[in-house]
């Protein structure tokens, strides 16, 4: 199949126009694969789908949101874009401003940025600047910069990052011929779940839906403000993508999970390393923490008899699992290397 860029898909319900230059890296098209499991679903003829993000050109989902972004930044003038990040935005800022002659600036929170999107990041060539604080100072500092300098903003507070978004929820209705019962997705600046509703809500409107998904959003136990209702000063989860205290769409969450009939919960870093592994070892999609959430959160659901039988469950896979090879590194033991011979490999393999 060709991949086409994803504003050339979409230019009908996204904000361009002629004029526009197209900055795009083929994003979009994603798959979206029928699980095999988890045995608590199957039971009661419950599918899941993963839309898997992970196989965008930047390895997460913040590549539909990006090339919107850089494209209408470049057809305002810009000549450089910023974003605070948790690690994949500055990934994918990074790489689209590079294919878009623009300088990018990245504001991140030290020592807790995954490895495959930090070095990411540094190969694009954006200028990457470390904060001794977390992500929501970070995205307070780059707010202000972008206020007293001339450079764009391209963090999902730019609306053009959630228009970008919301085709996520057209490819899906593509696939299924309508909307599935429930989608589920994990939280963190609250972005993606804004852009997601607001995708199927134009579908709604434009008739080529009759039902809307109830929105399900998970966000990790020691980062889960929205479900707290106060934010969190100090944020810590293994999911370090979510790590986020203050969610700049805050209400856009609350408005997809009210208006959907959905619900916002938090899940243990336990819960999301053990959808984690089950997602690699069991299905063969490796992602990273973060989007593992969506799983762990919808298994609570599947044990609590809450999802209705027969009922179709999309999973937004959010990043890809090479982003995080700190994490698989803690994770997974690696046995000591035997000698190079016949019988050392075949035992080392349990073969005899
Ligand atoms: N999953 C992954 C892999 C992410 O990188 C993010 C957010 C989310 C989920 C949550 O999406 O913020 O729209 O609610 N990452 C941002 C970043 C914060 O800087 O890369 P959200």
């Amino acid at each position: 199949m060709t991949r086409r860029p994803l504003i050339e898909r979409y230019r009908d319900r996204l904000p361009v126009g002629p004029a526009t230059p197209v900055v795009s890296l083929l994003e979009g098209s994603t798959p979206l694969v029928p699980l095999k499991g988890p045995p608590e679903a199957g039971r009661r003829g419950i599918r899941l789908f993963a839309k898997y993000e992970g196989m965008n050109p930047t390895a997460s989902f913040k590549d539909r949101g990006m090339t919107l972004a850089v494209s209408k930044a470049k057809e305002a003038g810009a000549q450089a874009v910023a974003a605070a990040s948790t690690g994949n935005t500055s990934a994918s800022a990074a790489a689209y401003a590079a294919r878009a002659g623009l300088a990018a600036i990245v504001v991140l929170p030290a020592g807790y940025v995954a490895l495959g999107k930090l070095a990411q990041t540094l190969v694009h060539g954006a200028r990457v600047i470390q904060v001794e604080g977390n992500f929501d100072a970070a995205l307070a500092i780059v707010r202000e910069l972008t206020e007293r300098y001339p450079v764009a903003l391209v963090n999902s507070i730019n609306p053009y990052r959630i228009e970008g978004q919301k085709t996520i929820a057209f490819e899906v209705v593509e696939d299924l011929g309508e909307a599935p019962e429930f989608h589920a997705l994990p939280v963190g600046n609250a972005g993606n779940i804004t852009a997601h509703w607001k995708g199927y809500r134009e579908l709604a409107e434009a008739g080529a839906i009759e039902r809307l998904p109830r929105m399900l959003g998970f966000q990790a136990e020691g980062a889960a403000p929205i479900v707290r209702g106060a934010p969190v000063e100090r944020p810590e989860t293994v999911a370090t993508a979510i790590r986020i205290g203050n969610p700049a769409s805050w209400r856009g969450a609350l408005r997809a999970r009210d208006e959907s009939g959905g619900a916002i919960e938090a899940v243990s870093d336990r819960e999301i390393l053990e959808a984690w592994r089950y997602l690699a070892s069991q299905e063969g999609l490796f992602v990273e923490p973060a989007s593992a959430a969506s799983l762990a959160g919808v298994r609570r659901w599947l044990r609590e008899g809450r999802i209705p039988e027969g009922s179709r469950v999309v999973l937004t896979l959010t990043g890809h699992g090479l982003k995080d090879p700190g994490t698989a590194e803690r994770e997974v033991r690696l046995s000591p290397p035997v000698p190079a011979r016949l019988e050392a490999v075949a035992a080392a393999a349990g073969l005899v």
